[in-house]
């Protein structure tokens, strides 16, 4: 198999955890593979991505990584940190002005990345053309930049995932399901690309916390065909190979109800493990859903794809929560 270049950046192997006493309230096998362990600055599943995405910027001789987001975007923090550690600077592109300055933002400051801010209708209709804008402006002053797409999420980043796969396989414990959060789709695309070149071991699932399926189907679908391209193979592949489960994307991106927050409280009391309000909180919460219902059977691996940094934006919001009496720990 030809996979793409990658450099070394994340903590590997992450580790794979039981949650016993969730698994024995819900009579089935949950574990989680901490992939919110990858790294401290350089965290979650971006880094997985970056290992290839910036491989290939250095390969180009890059000065300067652009990426684009929200205002609280792991990805943004975790490309202006790997900038750091490789000598080269940043510059974000993020959906929004901020009020405060704090959670991942704050870091992108404290990491020395530039940032332009666009107000949410801008950045949604020409992020892309302000991106070039800025490849342009700094050519002008003879630098070069490099564009990585939001959450790194082309068929390059999603190879991270692919290598994930494997490294899953080779910890030597069966799982009949593996779940992921679905942002941006790169992850997922790596774990089914793996699937796929690996006889279909296991079903993986995405649980989209912003749109659904609908939006994401073809998104995954022409990242895993690109990846099988550019491994020189076929690209036709087993369409069923991608699944999803739609409906806990709940009130829209990085916004949260009252459940879900509570949800997250009971997971942290129940297990001592911290999901974030905007990614994997509400793919967990997905996943056990699924569970109940029993959608999801046998045993089911759950990729913690980290953004715990999201939390402390929201400590508000669930300062409303925490005192409530712990009825029912789901
Ligand atoms: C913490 C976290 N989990 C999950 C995701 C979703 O991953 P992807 O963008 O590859 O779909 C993201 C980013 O979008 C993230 O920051």
């Amino acid at each position: 198999m030809n996979l793409p270049k990658c450099i070394s950046l994340a903590n590997l192997p992450t580790p794979i955890q039981p949650l016993e006493r969730l698994s024995a309230e819900l009579g089935v096998s949950i574990s989680v593979k901490r992939d919110d362990f990858t790294g401290m600055e350089v965290s979650g599943n971006k880094v997985r991505k970056l290992e290839f995405a910036v491989a290939l910027a250095l390969e180009q001789g890059a000065d300067v990584l652009v990426t684009c987001g929200g205002l609280q975007s792991n990805h943004a923090r975790a490309t202006a940190a790997v900038a750091r550690k490789l000598g080269l600077e940043c510059h974000l592109v993020l959906r929004g002005k901020p009020e405060e300055v704090e959670g991942n933002l704050f870091l992108d400051l404290l990491l020395g990345a530039k940032v332009t801010f666009l107000e949410a209708e801008v950045f949604n209709s020409s992020h892309l053309e302000v991106m070039e804008e800025l490849k342009r402006n700094y050519e002008r002053m003879g630098k070069k930049a490099y564009l990585l797409p939001m959450g790194a999420s082309n068929a390059i980043g999603s190879f991270g995932y692919f290598k994930a796969y494997k490294e899953i396989l080779s910890q030597d414990i069966f799982f009949d399901n593996i779940v992921c959060a679905v942002g941006s789709g790169g992850t997922q695309a790596g774990l089914v690309l793996g699937n796929i070149l690996h006889g279909y071991k296991h079903q993986v699932y995405g649980i989209p916390i912003v749109d659904d399926s609908r939006v994401f189907g073809p998104v995954v679908r022409g990242l895993v065909g690109e990846c099988l391209n550019l491994m020189g193979m076929d690209s036709a592949f087993d369409e069923e190979a991608i699944k999803f489960l739609d409906g806990y994307a709940g009130r829209g991106y990085a916004l949260n109800t009252r459940e879900e927050l509570a949800f997250i409280r009971n997971i942290a009391r129940l297990e001592g493990i911290l999901f974030d309000p905007v990614y994997t909180g509400k793919a967990f919460r997905g996943m056990v859903e699924e569970v109940k219902k029993g959608t999801l059977q046998g045993r089911t691996l759950f990729i913690h794809t980290g953004g715990l940094y999201g939390l402390f934006p929201k400590a508000m919001e669930f300062m409303e929560v925490l005192d409530e009496k712990d009825s029912d720990y789901l």
